[in-house]
């Protein structure tokens, strides 16, 4: 099979190394990849956002149509493009999440009696996309008025709050479920957690990742039960019901209260750095269960997970997720054997020499049977690779291992 991954994150670096170990996997393509890429797979250089709806966009053409495809349509990916239209699915379909009410500049007053009565913390979320900062967490009725006022009348996040949804705060320890789904069955890939903010201890601002952990220990058996039971099965339900023909993967943000599943949001692909671990521990050849989801024959398919831990650390370039520097030369990456190290913000330069070129530039995974073991290999692997004015937490994983004492 000739088979084209999407993407130039430390993600598609490591989908396209899991799929370049399938013994069908013939021809690799990554568009446009990074200097990891290139050392697996032919890169080729088109713009992921050359058009907006892949899927879409091969079903109508003839030539097209037959090119087996993992990626939802646009009717899917509204899971993720429209908080609103998440909300009222999870509503409609009986899946549990937090409590909440949408508001436009029309029902601005209401949204403002609304939210002065509501209990705090209060969470108010623009309805589209925007680059991760779209959700505010208010710990006054105040804050939550003039936060609801900038998004509606501001246009804070231009067009992405001109739907504001408010929603009640969940207090529980966070985690990531991924499901494969072929539009009829599915497979539940193993679940992390990660690491979204810049500094140790969870503290600074929001990153894209700056590390993950699979498994959680904290998601037991009659958790991950309960998340199949009344999360996955009615979303995927859902799905079919409404005639959404869902091929691919599904993120599935959540809460853990009290040993009960709430869903805080729906992405529509999987996470960078959360694929680097999860794809690491699985056993069974990618590519067979990707023809799986492209072409409804999932359930035929094995599927088997390693009990093994496995933990990512995210290097990044000085002052991300604020303004960082590119083109600073990496050394060691050769040195590391103890560990995955998956391209994410690099290049080649003409004289082959790997430079940063993005703010996190390298995921380090490591695997081990325990949790402390999985996170000597990611460390000892992220302490051989160099550049200037590197910068990683040194703190990935701790929580896991508090929990665990
Ligand atoms: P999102 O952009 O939906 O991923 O939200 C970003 C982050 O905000 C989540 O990962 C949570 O940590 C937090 N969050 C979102 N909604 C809630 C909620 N209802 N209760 C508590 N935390 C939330
Ligand atoms: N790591 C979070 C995401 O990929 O959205």
């Amino acid at each position: 099979m000739n088979i084209l991954v999407l993407g130039s994150g430390g993600r598609e670096h490591a989908f396209a190394l899991k799929i370049s170990q399938s013994p069908r996997c013939k021809k690799l393509f990554v568009a446009p990849g990074n200097a990891g890429t290139a050392a697996i797979a032919e890169n080729v250089n088109i713009k992921v956002t050359d058009f907006q709806t892949i899927g879409d966009y091969f079903e109508k053409d003839d030539q097209l149509k037959n090119v087996l495809l993992v990626g939802p349509g646009a009717n899917g990916a509204q899971l993720e493009g429209s908080k609103d239209f998440s909300k009222d699915f999870m509503n409609r379909h009986g899946v549990p999440t937090a409590k909440s009410k949408t508001f436009t500049i029309d029902t601005l007053e209401e949204g403002l009696n609304y939210v002065s009565s509501h209990p705090t913390p209060i969470v108010l979320k623009a309805d589209g996309l925007a680059a991760g900062k779209g959700v505010i967490i208010s710990e006054t009725a105040e804050h939550a008025r003039e936060t609801l006022k900038e998004m509606l009348v501001d246009a804070k996040f231009g067009e992405a709050s001109s739907r504001v949804v408010v929603e009640q705060f969940l207090h529980g320890i966070e985690l990531s479920v991924f499901v494969l789904s072929d539009g009829s069955d599915y497979k539940i890939l193993p679940e992390a957690k990660d690491y979204k903010r810049i500094g140790e201890k969870d503290t600074g601002l929001n990153t894209g990742g700056m590390g993950a952990i699979s498994p959680v220990p904290f998601a037991t058996k009659e958790f991950l039960a309960k998340v199949e039971e009344k999360v996955i099965k009615p979303t995927i339900n859902g799905l079919k019901q409404e005639g959404i023909d869902y091929k691919g993967f599904l993120f599935i943000g959540l809460m853990n209260m009290e040993g009960e599943p709430f869903v805080i949001e729906y992405n529509v692909r999987m996470g960078d750095p959360e694929t680097q671990s999860v794809l690491s521990r699985i056993d069974s050849d990618l590519l067979e269960i990707l023809e799986g989801s492209a072409n409804g024959t999932l359930k035929e398919k094995t599927f088997s997970v390693s009990s093994q831990t496995a933990t990512t650390v995210v290097m990044v370039a000085g002052g991300y997720p604020e303004a960082y520097e590119k083109g600073k030369e990496i050394t060691g990456i050769e040195h590391v054997n103890e560990a995955t190290v998956f391209h994410a913000g690099t290049q080649l330069s003409p004289a082959g020499k790997v430079l940063t070129n993005g703010g996190r530039v390298l995921a380090v995974t490591g695997m081990g049977t325990s949790v402390e073991k999985a996170l000597e290999n990611a460390y000892n692997g992220v302490s051989k690779i160099a550049w200037q004015d590197q910068y990683h937490r040194r703190d990935i994983g701790q929580d896991i291992l508090n929990l665990l004492k």
